[in-house]
């Protein structure tokens, strides 16, 4: 293995707690990785998948621990898995339940406690969004996101990524379809930013009422200039029967100039179908009791767009792939769960220190990003910084000036803010003066209204000291 002995890792992914210059890499967000360390991270899972039991002598004495506050078969035991044929040994809570959080621990305290000592990595899947990046801020080993909430899976995406890789040669311009429940998915949230930083084009089919949601669509055109355009998808036949299918396409004049037909984008050709479950732990599950939810059959495989596009799913499966698609030589949705292995070989060997990736980092979003503290008014009642509020240090993103948009720190949602507070100053104001204009990023303090402004001791500008 092309490997290095254990140094640290500069930078921080603002983590602020954890900074300086032995601050751990994280891996919380698909944005927390350069796309040429993708790319890296790809060729050595290659050289692990060739020789799975290869480099026993990777990570000697290291160990990872698992703290799965949800169930889980295929992200913790591909984990453990890397993690002993990388010559580690494995920590796992695989049922929080059991451990000390029924007496009321905090993630916080969890974290510092694990990764003080007990182990040298963190592998965390909790059910609150924003989870993982909470964690990495008390953290002093990485932590590495296993799926928080509905909001990101990224291991699940570079797995999917890896699986194009080996696949495709590419993912540069590829069409890939994300079908089923694209609103509470996660895996399809990390797949769809990262897609669109490799200038993949999307053609979203959900389940009617389950949608990209509004936040992941606007941040995909704000952040990654991708374009959200009606498409037909009468070519895709009986997969988007029920279904209106949307285009998303990375910002390229050459691509927008195709849409002048008033039907949209056609869909004639397909690299991949990406396959998802309803996530009914995430809702009631009563939104689908009126309506079937989509499924993909030989039938629906026979179109003609589909004639070379492989089958991905994240799994677990429930109905939405019928068992006559497995024999089809374009599913791949179990190898896509066994490269699960390599990648995330290549993912522990990494962030311990004992892989050298020597790719640029500098276009990973999140890498350098300043990420100023104040009141974080997030909207979301699944974000970490609302479901467990003690150890929260407030994480606030501002993503534009003009107009000043801000998103949670931990969930990224948008914050929903009336004023805006000046930590200097101690002033408050409407986020359209003048006067906010002025003020230092690191400085900005987003305040839910007038109430919690007085509460977070400011005053409204113009007013007596
Ligand atoms: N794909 C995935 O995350 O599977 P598990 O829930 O079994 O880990």
């Amino acid at each position: 293995m092309n490997s290095t002995p254990a140094t640290p890792v500069p930078p921080s992914n603002g983590d602020e707690a954890a900074s300086g210059p032995a601050a751990p890499r994280h891996l919380v967000s698909i944005d927390d990785v350069s796309l040429g360390e993708m790319h890296a991270l790809f060729e050595h899972a290659d050289k692990f998948a060739a020789d799975p039991k290869g480099f026993a002598d990777s990570c000697p004495g290291f160990i990872s621990a698992s703290l799965f506050y949800e169930p889980s078969t295929r992200t913790r035991l591909s984990f453990e898995s890397a993690m002993l044929r990388l010559g580690g040994g494995v920590l796992t809570a695989a049922e929080m339940t059991s451990s000390s959080v029924v007496k009321g621990e905090s993630l916080a305290d969890t974290i510092r406690v694990v990764g003080g000592g007990y182990a040298d990595v963190v592998v965390l899947r909790h059910p609150s969004e924003g989870a993982a990046r909470l964690a990495a801020q008390f953290s002093p080993v990485p932590v590495i996101n296993a799926g928080d909430g509905s909001h990101e899976h990224p291991t699940q995406t570079l797995c999917d990524l890896y699986n194009l890789h080996v696949e495709r040669g590419r993912i540069e311009g590829l069409d890939v379809v994300l079908a089923g429940d694209l609103r509470y998915s996660r895996t399809v949230h990390s797949f769809a930013y990262a897609l669109a930083r490799f200038g993949a084009n999307i053609v979203c089919v959900p389940q009617p009422g389950f949608e990209l949601p509004e936040y992941v669509v606007q941040r995909l055109y704000d952040e990654f200039g991708v374009n959200p355009v009606r498409a037909d998808a009468r070519g895709l036949g009986k997969l988007a029967a029920n279904s209106d299918a949307v285009y998303l396409t990375p910002q390229k004049p050459h691509q927008l100039s195709l849409f002048t037909d008033a039907r949209g984008w056609e869909v004639e050709h397909v690299d991949a179908v990406y396959m998802t479950r309803p996530q009914t732990e995430r809702h009631s599950g009563k939104e689908l009791s009126e309506t079937t939810y989509l499924r993909l059959e030989k039938r629906a495989m026979a179109a003609e767009s589909l004639r070379d596009a492989v089958v991905m799913h994240p799994l677990p499966r429930r109905d939405e792939i019928s068992d006559e698609v497995d024999s089809d030589p374009r599913s791949i949705y179990f190898k896509q769960a066994a490269r699960g292995v390599p990648i995330r070989m290549a993912i522990l060997a990494w962030l311990l220190g004992r892989l050298e990736l020597g790719a640029d980092m500098s276009d990973a979003p999140n890498i350098g990003y300043p990420v100023p503290a104040g009141t974080n008014p997030c909207p979301n009642p699944s974000c970490i910084s609302r479901t467990e509020r003690r150890h929260v240090i407030p994480r606030t993103k501002v993503l534009a000036r003009d107009p000043l948009k801000a998103a949670c720190g931990y969930c990224t949602r948008d914050l929903a803010f009336e004023y805006v507070g000046c930590s200097s100053s101690g002033m408050y104001h409407a986020p359209g003066a003048k006067a906010v204009k002025q003020i230092h990023g690191n400085h900005l303090v987003f305040l839910e209204s007038a109430v919690a402004a007085a509460e977070s001791g400011f005053r409204p500008a113009g007013s007596a000291t």
